[in-house]
């Protein structure tokens, strides 16, 4: 499938009808993590992930770089909230909803957006993304800052500073949006 369309991933992905007893060998364990992070594939401008949520945790706000994608939710509830960002280059959310088993999603390409398994179910997430996702930007809200990660880095903060390939502090034209004192 060379340069898929959004129609095209898509179908992708209804042929591939995930089921979660078929991604079970496949899931990566999240670790110190928001999810274990396990590449299923990568070919022909196409990469699928399969992420395994921890109970109780959400990933960073981040881009996907140039791609575009489809994500199913295999199993569980996924908490979805999408941002833009303000005129300071700050991402704040403007829609949150959960996502039951079987909703297949689309991320468009530039689209903000952070997932989180709230529920403590098992959480299972397919992802198909064209092409291969290079140059994903993260957010830290609390840091205030937003860095561009690694290929092999998932939706957080890097703890080593080899996976973070730019980092750039973010500055806020209103001191009282970021609720400091003048
Ligand atoms: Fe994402």
């Amino acid at each position: 499938m060379r340069r898929p369309t959004p129609a095209d991933l898509r179908q992708a992905m209804t042929d591939l009808a995930a089921r979660p007893e078929a991604l079970q060998p496949h899931l990566g364990d999240p670790g110190i993590y928001p999810y274990g992070r396990k590449p299923l594939h990568s070919a022909n401008g196409v990469e699928a992930i399969v992420m395994n949520w921890a109970a109780g945790r959400e990933c960073a706000p981040h881009d996907h770089g140039r791609s575009f994608g489809w994500i199913h939710v295999v199993s569980g509830t996924i908490r979805h909230t999408l941002y833009t960002l303000d005129q300071d280059d700050v991402p704040v959310s403007f829609a949150t909803r959960a996502e039951p088993t079987g909703t297949v999603m689309f991320a468009p390409r530039g689209a903000i957006h952070s997932m989180g398994n709230l529920t403590g179910e098992p959480t299972v997430t397919l992802h198909l993304y064209a092409p291969h996702v290079q140059g994903m930007k993260v957010w830290d809200l609390e840091r205030c800052a937003m860095c561009v990660v690694a290929e092999d880095c998932g939706a957080w903060w890097p703890p080593e500073q080899r996976h973070r390939l730019q980092e750039i502090t973010l500055h806020r034209s209103d001191p009282a949006a970021a609720g400091v004192a003048s």
